[in-house]
């Protein structure tokens, strides 16, 4: 897979910062903002939404991975996380499977509020995953 270069990560980077902000997050507080590099070129933004009934609350990843495949989307080459705390946060594991079902050679960078970064791929945080293969 091609490299993406510093500047296209940086940009996704920023979207996620952005989207950060429209979080809805009244019960945990905890803001998060995510972006996706599709396999258009494009970049499609989400944030977290939650729920009074608690167990339907979709993370940042999921809503920018879910508005890329609306948009018609079905490769996600890299996905960008920001939260606003001194620590990037990673993606968590029901996320980790969702990207995996359309960027398994995803890279991932986690951003925060501070100079603390966190670069990886898909394929070092969910190893052997379960995917469309095992289905065919
Ligand atoms: N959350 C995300 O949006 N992405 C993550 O990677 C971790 C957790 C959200 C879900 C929930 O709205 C809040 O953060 C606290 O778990």
């Amino acid at each position: 897979m091609k490299t993406i270069p510093a500047a296209t990560l940086r940009r996704l980077a920023q979207a996620a910062r952005a989207a950060a902000k429209k979080s809805y997050s009244p019960y945990s507080k905890f803001a998060v903002g995510a972006a996706v590099l599709a396999g258009s070129g494009k970049i499609y933004a989400g944030c977290n939404v939650e729920n009074a009934s608690y167990g339907l609350c979709n993370c940042a990843e999921r809503t920018a991975i879910f508005t890329a495949v609306a948009a018609g989307e079905k490769k996600v080459r890299a996905v960008a996380v920001f939260t606003a705390t001194p620590e990037p946060t990673m993606p968590c594991g029901a996320c980790r499977q969702v990207i995996n079902e359309f960027g398994p050679r995803a890279e991932i960078v986690s951003v925060c509020n501070s100079t603390r970064r966190i670069a990886t791929t898909l394929d070092a945080l969910l190893p052997a995953a379960f995917g469309p293969d095992d289905l065919r």
